[in-house]
């Protein structure tokens, strides 16, 4: 592969992650490329607010792929394209399976047959399962607890055997729970269906819902609720260029934990929300939603050694401010 090849094929770039890491590629000097099949991604958000070309197809689609590589000078890939509801992958697993795991499978075939071998994956700490220890290292074993951390988690395996058999390199991160937007508003999250905590707290901030409902107050933890790890996604973001810039220094494949190592409980963010948009909203108690662990705290050490990822957005209230400030914009 030659040295001067710079452009980065991201899949999934409409979506809310992949979008945050184009914004953050093109800061860093990159081309970019998005392919998204926009079941999920909007399109508006790749031509007009980050314009930049935007390929529409399926990753499982390999007489596609073979033509993208052969007229894109592409010099690695970031992987953001999959399914995420982890409730749906229970009820419709085949579904996560063909799109996470073939799709993937068939991507880096393609990726292999053009000789690109550089690979950012989107993994995730659903593929911890049940954690033995809180905080969760790298080093914590892998036993998903449902189809959407397992699809993720035989990604993680491909990609083992494709680094001994073709030497594809690839970084796998693995996220904890991404929050927040771009600090300047460019970007957000903006999911349908929508079920992740903090933007449905916002919403009900805005009126949008009439309440926010807390999944189980019994866990063994000191409120009652579900810690987890809240993760800008700008620093998100900036870590995917580090691990890209590690890919094509030569580094070897290698698997990083993303979070900030503090847990929130559902009740601290909602909390917090109340005091960053001054409103106030009502809270239902509800039973616990199947498959949640009471806490997932990551430690991310190895990528503050390895790759120098330090995140500028460690605070709980930074983060739910510049989430406010994107769904006022949307949604207000
Ligand atoms: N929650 C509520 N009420 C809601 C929505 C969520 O109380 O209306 C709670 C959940 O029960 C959980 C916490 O808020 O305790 C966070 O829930 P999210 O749905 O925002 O995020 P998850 O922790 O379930 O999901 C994240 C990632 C997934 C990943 C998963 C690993 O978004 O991609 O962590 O378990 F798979």
């Amino acid at each position: 592969m030659s040295e001067d090849k710079s452009t980065v094929l991201v899949t999934g770039g409409a979506g809310y992650i992949g979008s945050h890491a184009v914004l953050a590629l093109q800061k860093a000097g990159y081309k970019v490329v998005v392919l998204d099949n926009l079941v999920y991604g909007h399109r508006e958000l790749v031509e007009e607010v980050l314009k930049v070309e935007l390929v529409v197809g399926d990753t499982s689609d390999r007489a596609f792929l073979d033509n993208l590589f052969a007229t894109h000078n592409i010099a690695a890939v970031m992987h953001f394209a999959a399914y995420t509801y982890v409730g749906e992958s229970v009820t419709d697993p085949g579904k996560y399976y063909h799109n996470n795991v073939v799709g993937t499978l068939t991507l880096l075939s393609a990726m292999v047959a053009a000789n690109v071998k550089k690979f950012v994956f989107s993994s995730t700490c659903a593929t911890y399962g049940i954690p033995e220890e809180i905080p969760l290292p790298e080093t914590h074993s892998q036993k998903p607890i449902n189809p959407y951390g397992m699809s993720k988690l035989m990604v993680e395996q491909i990609l083992t055997d494709f680094d001994r058999a073709y030497e594809l390199k690839s970084v796998r991160f693995r996220y904890f729970n991404a929050a927040g937007a771009d600090p300047s508003g460019l970007l957000g999250e903006d999911h349908d269906p929508e079920t992740h905590l903090i933007p449905l707290v916002l919403l009900t901030a805005l009126g949008k819902r009439e309440s926010i409902a807390i999944f189980g107050t019994d866990y063994p933890t000191p409120d009652g609720t579900c810690l987890r790890d809240y993760i800008h996604v700008t620093d998100l973001a900036d870590a995917h260029v580090l691990g890209l810039e590690y890919l094509l220094k030569g580094g070897e494949t290698n698997v990083f934990n993303l979070g900030n190592g503090n847990g929130f409980s559902v009740r601290e963010v909602i909390d917090t929300v109340k005091k960053v948009t001054g409103k106030n909203f009502s809270v239902v108690e509800c039973d616990r939603r199947p498959g949640d662990p009471p806490s997932l705290v990551g430690t991310s050490a190895k990528a503050r050694q390895i790759l120098g990822w330090y995140p500028q957005y460690t605070d709980l209230n930074e983060i739910i401010r510049h989430a406010w400030q994107w769904h006022q914009q949307r949604h207000g």
